[in-house]
């Protein structure tokens, strides 16, 4: 390993930070290790922009670990609707009461200890322990993944242990020396990944050759800045069909709360049948009432219901991509006059006045303002 470059690293880093890096955001600065720990799980799979809207909003509806913990997991589900990922959702509600009950409601500074919460992985808690008790704790995601392998010029695919271990081995070894510069080092690495040393067009191959490390970067040296790191093959992600059904009496429409474990967990959509895979489209294909009923609410006597039925016809098909699947959604609007009771308790009559009180699927939503059932404004809660 360079030598020079271990020692030097870190400085440069935190002076190339002081003049390209990202300075002002909201969640910066705070030593609050609720604020940091929120920021840091929205910011995981989410844009920094939207990240921008949504942590306010967020933070002032849940300015504390306690008032997070004593929520409803469904208050928290619609608060974070549309930012995806809804895991992250349901881990931060669950997390927030292991520090309640565990931890006496106060973050613990150890990042040992920070990993063993829900939704906290090693890189997670070191970004916790460095921004909010200055812990000289190393972070690992995807980005400095990235910034590591092309420095040192590390081989072989990062979902590889030897690979991933020899990257934390790097992520140790380049800490800054003193405490009080982690937060800055910290965020410095995430923006240099984010910004300069990227999967794609990394500044180094751009007209100005201005990288800080490109006299050192094995990588740049050996002209394999963009193919490093390996990258393992991807596969097509597999497609599937399902039916949905748009149930409406009068202005409520019918809601299913969906399994805590599934795809959406936990949130509220529509009664939905199986997924199975697509062959084809599945739009203009014929189904009765009967099936559609059988389909999406089995447990349901709907014969009955499908006779009081006043329309039933198709009103969209609309495609969803997950990271491993991509789902194809036929939606069918059917009518009734009255609002049947019903023996499953996640099955609900909700007035579309309330949706927003409500966490929906991002897919649901937008298909509710497409079909001019709801205005935007009624899904903000
Ligand atoms: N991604 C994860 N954490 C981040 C942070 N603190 N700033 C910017 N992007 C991030």
């Amino acid at each position: 390993m360079s030598k020079t470059l271990t020692n030097t690293f870190a400085t440069k880093l935190v002076a190339w930070h002081a003049v390209s890096g990202r300075s002002g955001l909201p969640w910066q600065g705070n030593r609050d290790a609720y604020a940091v720990w929120v920021s840091e799980i929205m910011l995981q799979q989410t844009q920094v922009a939207t990240v921008l809207e949504r942590y306010p909003r967020f933070m002032k509806r849940f300015p504390t670990v306690k008032k997070l913990a004593t929520a409803d997991i469904d208050e928290v589900l619609a608060e974070w609707a549309g930012l995806g990922y809804y895991s992250r959702a349901r881990n931060l509600h669950a997390c927030a009461k292991q520090v309640m009950t565990e931890f006496d409601g106060k973050f613990p500074r150890d990042p040992i200890l920070l990993e063993q919460l829900k939704g906290i992985g090693r890189s997670t808690a070191g970004a916790i322990a460095a921004f909010a008790f200055h812990e000289r704790a190393p972070i690992l995601d995807a980005n400095v993944k990235r910034i590591l392998a092309r420095l040192f010029g590390v081989e072989g695919a990062i979902q590889d242990k030897r690979v991933n271990d020899r990257l934390w081995d790097l992520a140790v070894d380049l800490l800054p020396t003193k405490p009080t510069d982690m937060p800055v080092y910290t965020q410095a690495l995430m923006d240099f990944g984010a910004t300069w040393c990227t999967s794609r067009k990394p500044v180094c191959l751009g007209s100005e050759k201005k990288c800080p490390f490109a006299k050192d970067c094995q990588a740049n040296l050996s002209d394999q800045v963009l193919s490093l790191p390996q990258k393992t093959k991807k596969t097509k992600s597999p497609e599937f069909n399902c039916n949905m059904l748009l149930m409406r009496s009068g202005n409520s429409i019918l809601l299913q709360k969906r399994p805590s474990k599934a795809i959406w967990g936990g949130l509220w959509s529509l009664p939905e049948g199986s997924w199975t895979p697509r062959v084809s489209s599945a739009k203009d294909v014929q189904i009765s009432p009967q099936e559609l009923f059988a389909a999406t609410l089995p447990e349901e006597k709907f014969a009955a219901l499908a006779k009081v039925c006043q329309s039933i016809k198709q009103a969209e098909e609309i495609k969803h991509v997950f990271t491993h699947r991509r789902l194809w959604m036929q939606i069918w609007q059917a009518n009734t006059p009255k609002e049947s009771a019903f023996s499953n308790p996640d099955l609900k009559w909700v007035p579309l006045t309330q949706l927003g009180r409500y966490g929906l699927p991002q897919p649901i939503k937008l298909l509710l303002q497409g079909l001019n059932l709801v205005r935007g404004d009624d899904l903000k809660n």
